[in-house]
């Protein structure tokens, strides 16, 4: 059952003055990705079978994770009245393919998926931490908050079930690299750039490059140096390197010139 429902935020204190369109484009982006959990559930269920107790955690976790996009859905509804969630939803599931197909994992190992999953639950915690911090509209700061502390409970569930996994499966330091950077880039793939664009260019053509450079540019232009340390450190957790190493202070900084990088794309051409 998820800590919090839709009643513990407080929509009246909604402040459209406060609420700058980029962060409001990347809200609604984030509502469709969020609902979409039951395809990964599908997955993780496949993959894990066999494993009860983990298929009932990954059940609870479906819950919360939808319960994050109707949350934002229904912010981004308030503070755009022309943005319909449910079509917009309907519109990403059905155009959007996990890779693989979602028939099983693509990470080789049950090692490599868990290992997989801490690193989208890192990059959701940074992302929703960051822009809480960056927006001074108070619903969306109480929503972000709340979704934060939950995408870190996420990390702490999937980095357990990876303790676990780890020991018997083995996975070699070059194949948890190979896992961790393979997942990393597919954050350029088409999930991102293609819910961005159901969510708030519809009525326009599909331009994969386009959505991909409006998202960068907004999300990453959230971050600053404290999230790019927290995001490496997180991930050498998981992959079993040490977080307070001098290769994790430098992997911070070079990840946090990438990010400023990304955040400084060009919308032109
Ligand atoms: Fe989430
Ligand atoms: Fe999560």
């Amino acid at each position: 059952m998820p800590r919090w429902t839709q009643d513990d935020i407080p929509w009246e204190a909604f402040e459209p003055g406060r609420l700058s369109q980029d962060l409001l484009a990347l809200a609604k982006a984030a509502a469709l990705t969020e609902y979409n959990a039951a395809q990964y559930t599908r997955t993780l269920r496949k993959v894990f079978s066999g494993d009860d107790a983990f298929a009932r955690l990954v059940g609870d976790w479906q819950v919360e994770e939808e319960q994050h996009g109707a949350v934002l859905g229904r912010y981004g509804a308030m503070a755009d009245p022309s943005f319909d969630f449910e079509r917009s939803f309907r519109l990403f599931r059905d155009g959007y393919v996990l890779p693989g197909g979602g028939d099983q994992s693509v990470r080789g190992s049950r090692a490599g998926e868990l290992l997989a999953r801490c690193v989208v639950e890192t990059g959701t915690s940074s992302f929703y931490t960051a822009m809480g911090e960056a927006t001074g509209e108070p619903v969306l700061k109480a929503i972000c908050h709340r979704i934060a502390g939950d995408e870190y409970r996420h990390y702490r569930m999937f980095l357990e079930a990876l303790r676990r996994y780890q020991p018997r499966e083995g996975l070699s330091l070059p194949a948890r690299i190979r896992v961790v950077v393979g997942r990393i880039r597919e954050t350029d793939d088409d999930e991102l750039a293609f819910a961005y664009h159901c969510a708030n260019e519809s009525d326009r053509p599909y331009d994969r490059d386009r959505c991909n450079r409006l998202y960068s540019v907004s999300a990453y232009g959230l971050y600053r140096y404290h999230h790019a340390r927290k995001v490496v450190g997180m991930t050498f957790k998981a992959a079993g390197l040490n977080p307070q190493s001098r290769l994790s202070e430098w992997t911070s900084r070079w990840a946090w010139r990438k990010m400023g990088r990304r955040a400084s794309v060009p919308l032109s051409g």
